[in-house]
């Protein structure tokens, strides 16, 4: 069923192969052999799915123009979980794109009942780890961007009910705002585009947040005017909605086309080069061009007790706002890959990929890769025993929140919202 994902409901465990096969998610792999550096998230196994990362991988290669935009709802502090969507924005950042981060006061309001004021507080905190992170770009509350609620209208033209029944299971008795939530953050995903150029859009989030994503791609393909599609020999353009002058425009624009009711066809041209063309068309004839979001997926930090790190379940997570004696207390108490006995764990050796504190170094805690290796290599062979492993990873994890702290404490200052 499509509403097996709902990005409200907390606690699911997701399966990455059914999500492979059933939501037309693709495996990262193949699609970043064109970045000239792969992060480590993408090598560590973090970041396992894709929609569309080819054209972000090409842009990136090709040094052309692209977006990077997530969002995060305000409904509490931010934690060590968000931590991954933030580093991703940032390396694209680093990597030439145009940094965009919202936050869904609007989500948190409407969705989780959190006041404005708090949706305020916990906002710049947001903001603040962002900062300490090197994030460099535009961002924005939801319920203070005028622009954004527009685009939101414009593109609720496009969706119906039984749509969002579709994807997300909405009732009768589902309240009004929930489907506001649903058109601002589509808006909020479209939005570097209205904001700049037409250009590539990559959306990194949590697994929860595809049906965003699919929604989303569904509206930027019907806010077009045309469509450009390579034919048997020739490439069609079709108008869906688009003023005469414009399609009159498009036949100009390639000499030896031909014009129908509704099309222009086009031969001896890229499709790649037409549908640039037509972007600028479209533009110069107030329509939007959107170009379809891409987005990645990641896989969900355990928190140390063992399920999702959620602020609902206050040992699970790690806050940046932790005492260190309680830091360290939670990590010394996570539960382990470790054997039953002493003397299995010696002779068989840990079960790190299933290790909460394994994965927490994975995640945020060694980048090296090497060290991160040989870290796996002493626990499966069972040369190092969770008690020392467990000791080590503390030190790291207070050492990383005193300066991630110090950094996001500097960051504050700055944060005017
Ligand atoms: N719904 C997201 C969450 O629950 C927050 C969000 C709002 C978002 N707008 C977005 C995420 C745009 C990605 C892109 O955390
Ligand atoms: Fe986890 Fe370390 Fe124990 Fe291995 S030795 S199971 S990585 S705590």
């Amino acid at each position: 069923m499509a509403h097996d994902i709902n990005p409200w409901s907390s606690n699911q465990t997701l399966d990455v192969g059914k999500l492979f096969s059933e939501f037309g998610i693709e495996p990262i792999t193949p699609a970043i052999s064109d970045l000239p550096e792969i992060p480590y998230f993408m090598r560590r196994g973090i970041v396992v799915g894709h929609r569309d990362y080819r054209q972000i991988a090409s842009a990136i290669k090709n040094k052309t123009p692209f977006h990077i935009l997530t969002g995060f709802m305000p409904s509490g502090h931010p934690h060590l979980g968000h931590l991954m969507v933030m580093k991703e924005v940032v390396w694209h950042v680093q990597q030439g794109g145009n940094g965009y981060v919202t936050i869904a006061d609007r989500e948190a309001y409407a969705v989780r009942g959190t006041s404005w004021e708090k949706c305020r507080d916990f906002g710049k905190e947001y903001l603040a780890c962002l900062y300490a992170l090197g994030f460099e770009g535009t961002t924005y509350f939801q319920s203070r961007n005028e622009r954004l609620k527009d685009l939101a209208f414009e593109a609720a033209t496009k969706v119906n009910f039984s749509e969002l029944t579709a994807i997300y299971g909405f009732s009768p008795e589902t309240d009004l705002a929930h489907a506001e939530c649903v058109i601002t953050q589509v808006a909020d995903i479209l939005y570097p585009q209205i904001d700049r150029v037409p250009a590539p859009t990559l959306v990194p989030v949590g697994i929860d947040q595809d049906p965003h994503i699919r929604l989303t791609r569904g509206v930027a393909h019907k806010m077009r005017m045309f469509t450009v599609e390579e034919r048997n020999g020739y490439v069609s353009v079709r108008s869906k909605n688009a003023p005469d002058a414009a399609l009159a425009a498009v036949h100009k624009a390639f000499a030896g086309s031909k014009k129908y009711e509704g099309h222009v066809d086009i031969r001896d041209a890229q499709c790649a080069d037409v549908s640039v063309k037509v972007r600028e068309i479209e533009r110069a004839h107030g329509g939007y061009a959107f170009y379809m979001p891409s987005s990645t997926y990641h896989i969900f930090m355990p928190g140390l007790n063992g399920g999702k790190m959620s602020s609902s379940i206050p040992e699970s997570i790690i806050s940046f706002y932790e005492p260190e004696a309680m830091m360290r207390k939670k990590v010394m108490s996570g539960i382990t890959g470790g054997r039953m006995t002493l003397e299995e764990q010696k002779r068989l050796g840990g079960e790190p990929d299933t290790c909460s504190l394994f994965l927490l170094n994975l995640f945020h805690m060694v980048t090296d890769d090497t060290d991160l290796a040989e870290i796996r290599r002493k626990c499966l062979s069972g040369e190092i025993l969770c008690g020392q492993c467990k000791k080590d990873t503390a030190e790291r994890v207070v050492a990383f929140l005193k300066d991630f702290k110090e950094k996001m404490d500097a960051a504050a200052d700055n944060i005017v919202v």
